[in-house]
């Protein structure tokens, strides 16, 4: 596919800010209720990456993408996209980014192709590069047995979807997706994954991607770099990779207890007995892990099998994942009803 961008921003700004996709520095968004959501917050994103920002619900990351996208003006503190200054100039961002909002989804009284097809004329394409465009991505979302349903009327996952169709017409620089997956079964979660893994091919020029998620196996499968937001600040950034070396000192020894034996009494006697070896994270009924250092991780296992000898039912010893890193920094467990 093809599609023009009629203006060029490059000669506005200086080299060093237009070589970032985004550039954040010292944000302080605070809302006339007197909510702080986003505090001293820098963050600087590289052109045609996707980066991730994990983070618990009221953390301040939607407050920091409609700031970043000129929708909310900022408290104070500076915005840079693609090197335009989006706090003097928001009209200037809006036709390089796509974005598709947590929640107030436009078009809802539309048809789906309507929709989609409405978004690129508004977003400057003619007549013909927008059915063109619709038609292709009406299939590419597997949308096309939906296409003549109002938004209004969508299923939770099918509006996302929807959604996400109308943030990728036009040719954008920048594709903002706000918590894409939320309610998606499996099999479409893993469409809209490749669909983000694939914007480059699409687009046929390099895409920055946005991506705003509190489910971190996602962000752990298909994102390059991640903050993890906390109190509207960033609490570690660095890849995936990089993150969980912070902890690469540790291992993680998980330990199932048999569901039969399992009472109030013994809960309390596992975990006593877990934290003598390290920081102890209860998952789940019965379910705990253990950050034991690396060296001695031997001994420290066969202590803990003999300690809780005839109680346990599954044994793992695994490096550190995103997700230890995140209740690591958050301290906030995970919400398990959107893990798949
Ligand atoms: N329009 C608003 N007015 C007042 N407070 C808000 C508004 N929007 C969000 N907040 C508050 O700001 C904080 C951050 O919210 P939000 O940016 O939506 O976080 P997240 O997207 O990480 O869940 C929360 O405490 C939320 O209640
Ligand atoms: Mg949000």
């Amino acid at each position: 596919m093809r599609l023009t961008t009629t203006t060029s921003y490059s000669s506005t700004t200086d080299s060093e800010r237009s070589a970032l996709a985004i550039d954040v520095r010292n944000l302080t968004k605070k809302y006339k209720n007197g909510k702080v959501a986003n505090d001293h917050l820098s963050l600087q994103v590289d052109r045609g990456t996707i980066f991730g920002l994990l983070g618990p619900n009221g953390a301040g990351k939607t407050t920091l993408v409609l700031q970043i996208l000129g929708l909310l003006a900022p408290t104070s503190g500076s915005i840079y996209v693609e090197g335009i200054d989006v706090i003097s100039n928001p009209e200037k961002v809006k036709p390089l980014a796509g974005y598709m909002p947590q929640t107030r989804i436009a078009m809802r009284n539309l048809e789906v192709d309507r929709a989609l097809y409405i978004t690129g004329r508004l977003r400057g394409q003619s007549h013909e590069q927008a059915r063109k465009q619709s038609e292709g991505l009406l299939e590419m979302l597997d949308l096309t047995e939906h296409r003549k349903q109002f938004i209004d009327r969508l299923s939770g996952g099918l509006l996302r979807v929807a959604a996400m169709g109308m943030a990728l017409m036009g040719d954008p620089h920048l594709v903002v997706l706000d918590e894409p997956t939320n309610e998606l079964d499996p099999v479409r979660r893993r469409m809209v994954w490749d669909v983000i893994l694939g914007l480059q091919d699409y687009y046929k020029h390099p895409v920055t991607c946005l991506l705003v998620t509190h489910n971190v196996l996602e962000a752990e499968r298909i994102v390059e770099r991640v903050a993890i937001i906390d109190k509207g600040k960033v609490a570690a950034i660095g890849t995936p990779g990089e993150l969980k070396s912070q902890l690469g000192d540790e291992v993680r020894l998980e330990v199932v207890i048999k569901p039969d034996v399992l009472t109030e009494e013994i809960a309390l006697k596992v975990e006593e007995t877990l934290h003598d070896f390290g920081r102890v994270i209860p998952f789940r009924q019965g379910q705990y892990a253990v950050f034991v250092p690396r060296v001695g991780v031997g001994s420290a296992t066969d202590k803990i099998l003999g300690a809780l000898d005839g109680l346990v039912d599954d044994f793992r010893l695994s490096p550190p994942s995103l997700e230890d890193v995140y209740i690591h920094v958050t301290g906030s467990k995970i919400e398990l009803e959107d893990e798949q």
